[in-house]
This record gives structure tokens, C-alpha cells and sequence, in this order.
């Protein structure tokens, strides 16, 4: 089984589709609690207070960042793997059919992209809220404006998104996601196992429409929060 999922090449694009499911899943809880916070800022702390350095909040924090990182350490083996295959022939591939999309040919580049993002974020973010609560709890001195801001998600996000910079990084990012996500759910749900004839393009389509929902749910947190900034 061990050898399975490194040695070969079904097995390694296994590994990708589960983590990308479980990836998939987490996006969608993480946009659905973002939208709290245009509906009700004090509720969406409430949320994040739940999601602290509690040990649950902790857990799932590293299942998440063990997830990443297979999935990303197995993106690297699939294109080594696919670039030692194609050895000396590897500038013949220039003529790459037309029908392969244009995400599907950069997955690995948008997932970069995506990667890059998510470090950014994570500084935005997590290190402001989660590690603050950590490190208090590990004895370490935190300063005490930033502990009393640690729970408080609306404030984070109130001071992210106040700089059009940020805006635009977020954007851009989310831009990456989206191709990232139209090309990887049908190619997750194919080498699983859902790859019959007639549900090819429906899949490919409501890819398409997951991905929208969930990018979109986080722009608009961006935007609005953003508008809010410049008109009160
Ligand atoms: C406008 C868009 C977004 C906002 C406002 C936002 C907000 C947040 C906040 C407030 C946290 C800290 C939660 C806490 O520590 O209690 C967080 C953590 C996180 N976010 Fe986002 N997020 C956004 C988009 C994204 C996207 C697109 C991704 C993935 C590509 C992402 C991945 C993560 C991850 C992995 C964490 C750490 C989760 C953990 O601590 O377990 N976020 N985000």
C-alpha cells in the first residue's frame, strides 16, 4: 500500500484528490464563516473565538497543514514524475492538444500562485490570531494589545482590507484559486472514480459553479470590507 501511493502514478493522484477534497471542504467552511462577518462582526468573532488555540481549533489546524503539504510535496513528485517521462522529448510538448485547458496545463504554476497567497494570508491572519493565543498559553511574552485583538477577526480583517493593496493581492490570489479549483474538482472526482461519459461535463460544470460560489464568497468579504474602509 506504502509503495502504492509513492511509486505510482495512480496511487500518487490518489493522494492529490483526497487531499484536495478535504482542502475543497475546508474553503468551503472557512468562506461560509467568512460570510458572517458581513453579516454581524460580533458574531463572526464569536465564531473565531470558538476556532482559537483551543486543542480541537489545534488539531484540525495541523490535519489542515498536514494536508497542505501532501498535497503540495505530491504536486512536485507528479511533475517530476511526468517531466522524467517525457525525457529528451521534453520541448515536444509544445504542441499540447487544444482541447487541455488551460488550468489543467498550469497546475502546478497556479498552485504556486496559490501557495504564495496562502503564506501572506497566513501572516495577515493566523499569526495574528491563533499563534498570539498560542504563545501566550506557551508562557511566551505577547505583547498586550496584540493578545486582546487575538480573538477579534472583524478588527483583522477591517485592518487587511483598508489598504487597496492587500485588496488587489487578495484578488489576484483568489484569481489563481479559482483556476486552481475548476481544474482540480473534476480531476479529483475523475481519478476517483466518477469518470463516466455523461457525467464528464456535468462535473466539469458544476466545478465550475463551486469554484465561483466559493471564490466569490471570498472576494466579497475583501470588497465589501474595502468599501466600508473608504466610505465611513
Ligand atoms: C477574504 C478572504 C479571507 C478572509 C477574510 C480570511 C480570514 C481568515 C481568518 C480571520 C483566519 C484566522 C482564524 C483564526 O486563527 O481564528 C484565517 C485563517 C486561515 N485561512 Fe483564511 N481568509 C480568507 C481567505 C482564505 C483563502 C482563499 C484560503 C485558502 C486558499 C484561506 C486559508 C486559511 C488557512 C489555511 C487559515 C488557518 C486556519 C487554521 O488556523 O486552522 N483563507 N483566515
Amino acid at each position: 500500500m506504502n509503495l502504492f501511493i509513492v511509486n505510482s502514478s495512480i496511487g500518487r493522484k490518489l493522494v492529490m484528490s483526497i487531499t484536495g477534497i478535504c482542502l475543497i471542504l475546508f474553503l468551503t467552511f472557512h468562506m461560509s464563516m467568512n460570510l458572517v462577518a458581513l453579516i454581524s462582526p460580533k458574531g463572526y468573532n464569536l465564531v473565531c473565538e470558538f476556532l482559537g488555540a483551543n486543542w480541537y481549533a489545534l488539531v484540525a489546524t495541523i490535519f489542515l497543514a498536514l494536508g497542505f503539504i501532501i498535497h503540495m510535496a505530491y504536486a512536485f513528485l507528479l511533475f517530476l514524475q511526468n517531466k522524467k517521462a517525457r525525457g529528451n522529448n521534453a520541448y515536444a510538448v509544445s504542441a499540447k492538444p487544444k482541447e487541455v485547458e488551460w488550468a489543467s496545463q498550469n497546475m502546478l504554476v497556479l498552485g504556486i500562485v496559490v501557495a504564495a497567497f496562502l503564506l501572506l494570508h497566513l501572516y495577515n491572519f493566523w499569526a495574528k490570531m491563533q499563534l498570539v493565543e498560542l504563545m501566550h498559553q506557551l508562557g511566551v511574552n505577547v505583547c498586550g494589545d496584540a493578545l486582546s485583538k487575538s480573538a477579534d477577526g472583524a478588527y483583522h480583517i477591517a485592518a487587511t482590507f483598508q489598504d487597496p493593496i492587500y485588496v488587489i493581492l487578495y484578488l489576484v490570489g483568489l484569481g489563481a484559486l479559482w483556476f486552481h479549483l475548476t481544474h482540480g474538482f473534476w480531476s479529483a472526482l475523475q481519478t476517483i472514480g466518477f469518470n463516466n461519459q455523461l457525467w464528464f461535463n456535468r462535473w466539469k460544470c458544476i466545478g465550475t459553479i463551486y469554484a465561483t460560489i466559493i471564490v466569490f464568497g471570498f472576494a466579497i468579504v475583501a470588497i465589501a470590507y474595502f468599501v466600508k474602509s473608504v466610505c465611513c
